[in-house]
């Protein structure tokens, strides 16, 4: 498939994808989130992969869903075709370790496919928000049930009830994003950790993955027990003996993704 919204780039064993409409701030148009989850599911699928990075411009990450793509649509037509929930969701599939690298403004749609992804470094530019009230509408692809899980309920009301912005520091104090690093050096950062986990064991990694997100879904007795399951699982692999050989040897692993 050939992309005219985003820009995709492999370095080593990660992949980079840039979101690219740059005149609409990046906004998340239908032919964007098909080409995004196109993307997705290609680095999701190639062995050489072990991670994925998606990241916008210096401004925005991504100013929301395009609201001039929004306007004329009517109750049927929203939900006849179930907009946004096909295509958005892709990336809930993706099993390989998604991160977003956040510089400029993530509103609205933008705040939301950040929150889908894994986890989230921000530039110290970094904007988040769900100004969707601004618009007579409310978040629509999670934003009202992630914000909260993410921040808490007092401060996602106060977000998604005045549509107010947060900047860098008040999204890593509330735990919205993990990390925050000066705009110059985020896209060199992020790859930088993609790059790490990209040499870990995959399965490894895949089910750290898999049991973090589980924690969202299910009891804390029931997640501890499929924790333990997976934990166990692994080992049966080669890299659990070459970790743990390499830590005894005292010299670096040398992972097969076995
Ligand atoms: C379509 C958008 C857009 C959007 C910006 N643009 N955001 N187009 N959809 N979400 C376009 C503008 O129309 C303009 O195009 C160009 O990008 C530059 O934007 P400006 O507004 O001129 O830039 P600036 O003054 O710097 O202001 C930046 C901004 C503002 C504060 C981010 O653009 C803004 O408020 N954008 C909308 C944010 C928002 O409401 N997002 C939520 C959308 S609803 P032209 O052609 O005029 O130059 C949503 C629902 C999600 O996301 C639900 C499910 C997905």
């Amino acid at each position: 498939m050939a992309y005219e919204n985003i820009l995709t780039e492999t370095r080593g064993s990660v992949a980079l994808i840039t979101l690219n409409r740059p005149k609409a701030l990046n906004a998340l148009s239908s032919p964007l989130m098909a080409e995004l989850g196109d993307a997705l599911l290609a680095a999701d699928a190639n062995a050489e992969i072990g991670c994925i990075v998606v990241t916008g411009s210096e401004k925005a990450f991504a100013a929301g869903a395009d609201i001039k793509e929004m306007q004329s649509k009517g109750f049927a037509d929203a939900y006849v075709e179930d907009f946004i929930t096909s295509g958005w969701e892709t990336i809930l599939r993706v099993r390989k370790p998604v991160i977003a690298a956040v510089a400029g403004y993530a509103l609205g749609g933008g705040c939301e496919l950040a929150m889908m992804c894994d986890f989230i470094i921000a530039a110290d530019s970094a904007k988040f928000g769900q100004p969707e009230i601004n618009l007579g509408v409310i978040p629509g692809a999670g934003g009202s049930q992630r914000l909260t899980r993410f921040v808490g309920k007092s401060k996602a009301m106060d977000m998604v009830l005045t549509g107010r912005n947060m900047d860098a520091q008040e999204a890593e104090r509330s735990g919205l994003v993990s990390r925050i690093v000066p705009a110059a050096d985020l896209l060199d950062e992020a790859m930088k950790v993609a790059g790490r986990i990209a040499d870990l064991s995959l399965p490894s990694v895949m089910m750290a993955k898999e049991a973090v997100n589980r924690s969202y879904e299910t009891t804390l007795s029931e997640g501890v027990r499929f924790e333990r399951r997976l934990f166990h699982s692994l080992f049966a692999t080669e890299d659990q003996k070459e970790g743990m050989a390499a830590f005894v040897e005292k010299r670096q692993p040398v992972f097969k993704n076995r």
